[in-house]
């Protein structure tokens, strides 16, 4: 790690462990160009002209008559609006005057050690010998408008983390309009884009598509990252695979409105852009007041997606995550959503612990319904007390009963929302976001609210403190039920309406901040009507987020797959739940759903007294699978070995500890098929001159778990040649294997 500037060349070049990237100052103007990004560079001769500044059209300080072709060519940094460069720009403003446009050039840099928090924002983190930053100024004159663009870099991940802060030194108030945290230019080398798509209890399935001319975006305008596009693209070349090729991946820590574009030009150059969704964004800068843009990751990774999963899965692990539970095993927990939703009392809640506890699960967590009049999804949201008519005796009561049986606690809130049926909206009407003159659309029967005020978060935090205060609870799950929509605040002045969405999510991010500061050991599981908010601003407050409402074990093995490719197995919520599925009707076996929830945070949600008997045997096992391997699927290395997703018959991924000592195998059959042999399956990430020995894994009651096989062969056969899966007669089979260094 480390980043030099050589002031002969005007280059700076910041290296990772395996990357390389740089940037130039260019012209007698200051132009800040990019100039190159990929495997690691051992020094700068010839890197300049990769921006091919000695090409015509030269730069405007040499050949003035033809700036604006310099301009709509050049591989920028940070590219400007309105003055030559028709590609996407990554800033617009307005001016007193109504003028729009920005162009930065180079002023100064700072290279410091370590990385400055980013002002009320997530953002990555790390020690002085750990990242190393520049920050480099940049101004437009004509506007008096300063931006700091800053880049770290880590020395354990190939990752750079960039953001933009934009500081208004201007006796007139500005407009910003849109400002994109990261920019990059790069010439086309016949790429893909992979992007994440999808729906409700359908997250993240992947899309990989040729690169063509025009532009290509996702983006949400939400108010939250959203279950239908993720703030992530992948640029890679078009024969990369797992394991080959060079792939880019770009990831926005941020939990709101993003937009994420790739766009090919006329001269087939590439430009990635990635911010805050320009679209009803417009924040009013007075003179000196600054604007914090959130941070965007950019990885690259010459050994395929593989290792880009892998660089953002250490990055997020390491320097992201902060919770004191990241690296520690979490205690299995059973969730009673899926077993009861709205109807249950604390017998009920008490029954399932009971049975629970005998089976070794360690925590239970009671979901939605618990407060207020909350006897369905169309009340009492705000109002966070608890109903004793339910859970008769009180909150302490039920936990203290819960703990008796040597079990924790946890609890479901909704902090962000309000019904209209509610207490608290009788009080305050005002509160809910809405427009005035315009009724506010309900989504599950509730309104948003304007977190965006400081009483509104003040009064909603103290409600949750108060109740977390009553009880020995040990666990949150924060969930968000709905998109916004008639964006309006009650509280602000006209000109900055826009700054509302930007404003919401700010408030969110403050409320979990001060619910942490007080109870500094919670374990948080963020959550949005399944996984609309699965972002890594959200894994900076909690170390683990709901995957989906879809807990079918086959629909998980997309959902998982696309999540796994960026994020670590460790923060994907994942549960063992009852069958027939409660959203595709499907019946897979125990074994399986146990296996596929081993891949995530592993818990259950089920009633646990209305298992049958074979089913309630086999939890045990699967408790002590977890407790075997858990520590392997949360630190290891993660190989993604056969995508569901891409061959529609069977799924296979790979863990593998750091030391290469251990690993652990993956193997879903989802499609049985007729007069089919064995499967071959080629390993990675072992030592190839180590001898592996292999352990079948089972949960069969009665059974040991792990089977020795007598099988043992050597890392470089496993890998290179492959080991045989034996077919399974039926679907929805799957299979656990685990090797060891002899
Ligand atoms: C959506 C979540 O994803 C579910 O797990 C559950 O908590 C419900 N909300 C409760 O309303």
């Amino acid at each position: 790690m480390g980043i030099i500037f050589n002031e002969k060349e005007k280059l700076f070049k910041l290296d990772t462990p395996n990357t390389s990237y740089v940037i130039g100052i260019v012209g007698s103007d200051g132009f800040l160009g990019h100039a190159y990004y990929g495997k690691k560079l051992s020094d700068l001769q010839g890197v300049k002209d990769l921006m091919r500044i000695y090409e015509a059209p030269f730069t405007p300080d040499t050949n003035a008559r033809d700036r604006l072709s310099f301009l709509d060519c050049f591989p920028t940094e940070y590219s400007g609006h309105g003055v030559g460069d028709y590609r996407e720009s990554s800033i617009r403003v307005k001016t007193a005057a109504g003028h729009s446009a920005v162009q930065p050039y180079y002023v100064s840099h700072e290279i410091y050690k370590g990385k400055r928090k980013l002002e009320g924002l997530p953002a990555t983190f790390g020690a002085e010998d750990a990242v190393e930053t520049l920050a480099i100024t940049c101004m437009d004159p004509a506007l008096n408008l300063q931006m700091v663009l800053e880049y770290s870099v880590f020395a354990d991940t190939d990752a750079i983390a960039r953001s933009v802060k934009v500081t208004n030194l201007d006796e007139n108030a500005l407009y910003l309009e849109k400002v994109m945290s990261g920019c990059l230019d790069m010439d086309n080398r016949d790429f893909d884009l992979i992007t994440l798509h999808g729906s409700w209890a359908r997250e993240r399935h992947m899309q990989r598509l040729p690169l063509g001319c025009g532009k290509h975006s996702v983006g949400s305008l939400r108010g939250e990252s959203g279950h239908q596009e993720h703030p992530f693209m992948a640029v890679l070349e078009h024969t990369a695979t797992q394991t080959r090729g060079d792939v880019y991946g770009f990831h926005f820590v941020y939990s709101g409105n993003f937009q994420a574009m790739a766009e090919v030009n006329q001269f087939n150059q590439v430009r990635v852009l990635m911010g805050i969704q320009p679209e009803d964004f417009c924040w009013k800068l007075e003179k000196g007041e600054s604007f914090q843009a959130p941070e965007m990751i950019m990885t690259y990774s010459a050994n395929g997606i593989g290792g880009m999963s892998r660089s953002f899965h250490e990055l997020y692990r390491n320097h992201l995550i902060r919770s004191p539970y990241k690296n520690k095993k979490r205690p299995i927990l059973i969730n009673n959503w899926e077993a009861t939703y709205f109807d249950f009392n604390e017998e009920k809640l008490l029954d399932i612990a009971k049975e629970a506890s005998q089976m070794g699960i360690e925590m239970l967590v009671m979901d939605d319904g618990w407060f207020g009049n909350r006897c369905d999804d169309n009340r009492a949201l705000g109002d966070w007390e608890v109903n004793e008519d339910k859970l008769k005796g009180g909150l302490k009561k039920l936990v203290d009963g819960v703990n008796a049986l040597g079990m924790e606690f946890g609890i479901w809130f909704e902090p962000e929302m309000i019904s209209p049926e509610s207490k608290l909206y009788e009080e305050h009407p005002d509160w809910a976001i809405a427009i005035p003159g315009r009724t506010p659309g309900l989504a599950r029967n509730q309104f948003v609210l304007d977190i965006s005020r400081k009483e509104v978060r003040d009064c909603i935090v103290e409600k949750i403190c108060k109740v977390l205060h009553s009880a020995n609870i040990k666990y949150v799950k924060w969930d968000m039920n709905r998109p916004l929509s008639d964006i309006g605040s009650a509280c602000l002045p006209a000109d900055r309406q826009g700054e509302l969405y930007h404003r919401f999510v700010l408030g969110m991010y403050e409320m979990q901040e001060r619910m942490l500061s007080e109870f500094p050991d919670l374990l948080l599981e963020n959550c949005s009507g399944g996984g609309a908010r699965f972002d890594p601003g959200m894994l900076y407050y909690s170390p683990q987020i709901w995957c989906s409402d879809d807990t079918d074990a086959i629909e998980r093995l997309a959902i998982q797959e696309s999540t796994s490719m960026i994020y670590p197995l460790s923060s994907m919520g994942a549960h063992v739940s009852v069958c027939p599925n409660h959203t595709v009707g499907r019946n897979t076996p125990f074994e399986t759903r146990g296996y596929v929830a081993l891949a995530g945070t592993f818990g259950y949600e089920l009633d646990v007294t209305k298992l049958s008997e074979e089913d309630k045997a086999m939890v045990p096992r699967q408790v002590a699978m977890y407790h075997q391997f858990n520590d392997l699927v949360r630190e290891g290395d993660y190989y993604r070995i056969a995508s569901y997703q891409e061959n529609h018959l069977y799924d296979c991924f790979q863990v593998v500890s750091k030391d290469k000592k251990e690993s652990l195998v993956f193997f879903v059959q989802v499609l049985g098929e007729p007069n089919m042999h064995s499967r071959n399956i080629r390993l990675q990430g072992l030592d190839e001159n180590a001898e592996y020995a292999l352990w079948d894994v089972t949960v069969e009651p009665g059974k040991e778990l792990l089977q020795e096989t007598e099988v043992s062969v050597k890392g470089d056969t496993l890998m290179y040649a492959g080991m045989q899966v034996q077919r399974m007669w039926g679907d929805f089979k799957a299979k656990l294997f685990y090797f060891k260094k002899k």
